[in-house]
């Protein structure tokens, strides 16, 4: 029997790890239960030792929660500190300013060192030029940029000033780009001349400008561009200016704003299930606190001898809180990188494990899934063929991984020897919930196991009630932590509806995930979104969002979008669409297949693009005319409709619909 097998057959329990056992930050499953434990005890104590042992704090904080405006938690308010002095200042002033914060290496191979000394002194200058552009506490700053040092010093630089920043992820169209200038009141937006992934290189500075132009975003004054490639840019004067030019002359230092912890540290948009993405805010004290503890908890991170990866974009919430912050929070060295996995093979993430000797690395399961494909193709970019001894702990985010690869990742990867740590979080929850803690925990391929000390998770039923282990429902959070979100930008009551809905009584988090714990071990294993979000690729899609795109086309009259089971990307986007003209068949629904995708592509991004289009005379809806979403599905998947059908106007659509295009 094969490995895979055996996993899949006997739920194959893998033991914590091989490699960190005694050393790990958290040793053991008694020091796990022990840390649980002292959080049921005293919530708010437990809360309050880690906040102060972990962060500098400019003025202690004297009251840990305030549940006084539940839902609207508020924690160490009276607290007062600075997230990049959290990050840099205080590695420098302990006499670390020689080592490496980060370790960049950019799509051509070329690899740039940045120590805390330097990145403090880059951070400082390009605050005291925002500051100088007249960019003040509270204002918001948009970032649209390329993975960069660039990027990390525009965030932290940010926080430095107490400004609050919303990065926009840099494969968003200039429409999506717009949408999010203008719901958060953007004054300045960073970007840069154009952004290089796999040898090619990409506009952003002209998508900026487009997205400027389309209207409701006059309060942004100052636009600052990096200069990435040297390419070719429209510069509007007076408005436009160089990131290298406006430091230059600037001071190597700039003291913090020092910021109530419940100040936005930063607000970032994610897809909901209605048509408007949600302006998720996070706080400073609660954000960075869970950002740095995680790194010492779930990666055993040692500032002194680790070399962590993680190969997020800072544009989603895992490249904010295992990027830009928590490394740094505790001081730890980080690799970086600008460009794809499969560039100029899929080697290049082992080629760079091995080149800079990485011993965390933290990827995605989209990510293992394409490269298990291409080195069962080529031994050439097979892990094997690497040196990968320095590994010693995995990680994967994103959506669920499937055993299979996950055993794969285990044994190919890290050569049997590193636990493979499954983190389930969201960009709401700021930081890790429920992972395995290396060291500790007995690991089970497909599952995320328990939640760490402090998160208070569970699995309820749609009234709200606690469901027995081995019983699936609804996973939430029964008690507020600090890194979690503290409002939806502007639409408070979008808040509530959305997390703490009055149908489960209006204290329970609701994460938007099935569930169902193991009968004998308690431990958790998500089974997927319970709302009209979709997962492709570890990235979170509104099913609402791509229909809104697809009838702003002319041709479109009706459009409903369903998710479908892929075998790399997790799910992938199906569209049903009604033309307002007859259904077209051969080429020409090619054709208008292709048209609405890249249509999808310019309303939304790429990522949004649906993999499979289906024309039809119309959709099947049942008498009271809603949309029949489970059919779709079936369809989508190219199963035998077992629903019944009798009430459909035309059945003879659910013939036209499953012939994919
Ligand atoms: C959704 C959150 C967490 C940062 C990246 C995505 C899914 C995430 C896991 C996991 C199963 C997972 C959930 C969640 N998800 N991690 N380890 N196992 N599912 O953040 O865009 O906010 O998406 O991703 O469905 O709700 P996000």
């Amino acid at each position: 029997m094969s490995a895979i097998e055996s996993v899949l057959q006997e739920r194959r329990v893998f033991p914590p790890s091989e490699k960190t056992s005694a050393s790990a930050t958290i040793s053991g499953m008694d020091a796990y239960k022990a840390l649980s434990a002292e959080a049921e005890r005293d919530y708010e104590g437990f809360w309050g030792r880690l906040a102060r042992e972990t962060l500098a704090w400019k003025k202690p904080f004297t009251k840990v929660l305030d549940e006084s405006n539940a839902p609207f938690y508020k924690w160490f308010e009276d607290g007062e500190l600075n997230a990049s002095y959290n990050c840099i200042d205080r590695h420098v002033e302990a006499g670390h300013g020689a080592k490496n914060a980060i370790v960049f290496e950019a799509d051509d191979g070329a690899v740039t060192n940045v120590t805390y000394q330097d990145l403090l002194t880059r951070v400082c200058r390009f605050a005291n030029a925002l500051r100088k552009r007249g960019v003040k506490k509270g204002d918001r700053v948009v970032i649209y940029l390329p993975m960069s040092v660039e990027g990390v010093v525009a965030m932290q630089a940010c926080a430095r000033i107490g400004a609050t920043h919303s990065v926009v992820f840099g494969g968003f169209s200039s429409k999506s780009l717009n949408e999010r200038l203008v719901d958060v009141g953007a004054v300045a937006l960073i970007t840069a001349d154009e952004q290089m992934r796999g040898g090619k290189a990409l506009p952003l500075k002209s998508i900026a400008d487009e997205a400027l132009a389309a209207g409701g975003c006059e309060a942004v004054k100052d636009v600052i561009v990096y200069r990435r490639t040297g390419g070719k840019v429209a510069w509007t004067e007076g408005r436009d200016a160089w990131m290298h030019e406006i430091v230059e002359n600037e001071s190597d230092t700039c003291e913090p704003e020092w910021v109530s912890a419940e100040h936005p540290l930063f607000i970032l948009y994610t897809s909901g299930s209605t048509g408007k993405p949600k302006g998720v805010q996070h706080s400073t004290g609660g954000l960075l606190l869970w950002a740095a503890q995680t790194m010492k908890w779930t990666f055993d991170a040692k500032p002194a001898e680790d070399v962590f990866w993680c190969t997020a974009d800072i544009g989603w919430i895992t490249g904010h809180s295992y990027i830009t912050y928590g490394p740094t929070a505790i001081g730890a060295t980080q690799v970086m990188f600008e460009g794809v996995p499969t560039y100029p093979n899929a080697g290049r993430f082992w080629d760079m494990i091995a080149k800079h000797k990485v011993t965390i690395f933290y990827t995605a399961p989209t990510a293992i899934r394409s490269l298990i494909k291409a080195s069962e193709a080529d031994a050439k970019v097979h892990p094997k063929s690497y040196d990968l001894s320095s590994l010693r702990i995995l990680g994967t985010v994103g959506e669920p991984i499937n055993p299979e690869a996950w055993v794969w990742y285990y044994e190919n990867v890290g050569g049997a020897r590193c636990p493979v740590i499954d983190t389930w979080w969201q960009t709401e929850t700021g930081g890790h919930m429920i992972t395995p803690l290396p060291g500790a925990t007995p690991l089970v391929p497909g599952s995320c196991t328990l939640p760490l000390p402090g998160i208070m998770a569970t699995v309820v039923d749609e009234t709200g009630q606690e469901v027995p282990n081995g019983q699936g429902g609804i996973l939430v959070v029964k008690r507020p932590w600090p890194s979690m979100l503290r409002n939806v930008w502007g639409d408070p009551d979008r808040y509530k509806k959305s997390y703490f809905p009055e149908e489960l009584g209006g204290r329970l988090y609701l994460a938007g995930d099935g569930a169902v714990r193991d009968k004998e071990t308690g431990y958790f294993t998500i089974m997927g979104r319970i709302d009209d979000v979709l997962n492709v690729s570890g990235h979170r899609l509104g099913t609402m969002e791509i229909e809104s795109a697809l009838v702003a086309n002319p041709l479109v009259a009706e459009a409903a979008v369903v998710g479908r089971p892929d075998d790399t990307t997790g799910e992938a986007v199906v569209a049903f669409v009604v033309l307002k003209r007859s259904r077209p068949e051969g080429d020409e629904s090619t054709k208008i297949a292709n048209e609405l995708r890249a249509w999808v592509a310019k309303e939304i991004g790429p990522i949004a693009k649906p993999k499979d289009i289906r024309f039809g005379e119309n959709l099947p809806k049942t008498r009271s005319g809603k949309i029949m979403r489970r059919l779709l599905r079936s369809l989508a998947k190219g199963e035998e409709i077992t629903q019944d059908v009798s009430t459909l106007e035309n059945p003879a659509i659910l013939d036209q619909l499953g012939e994919a295009r």
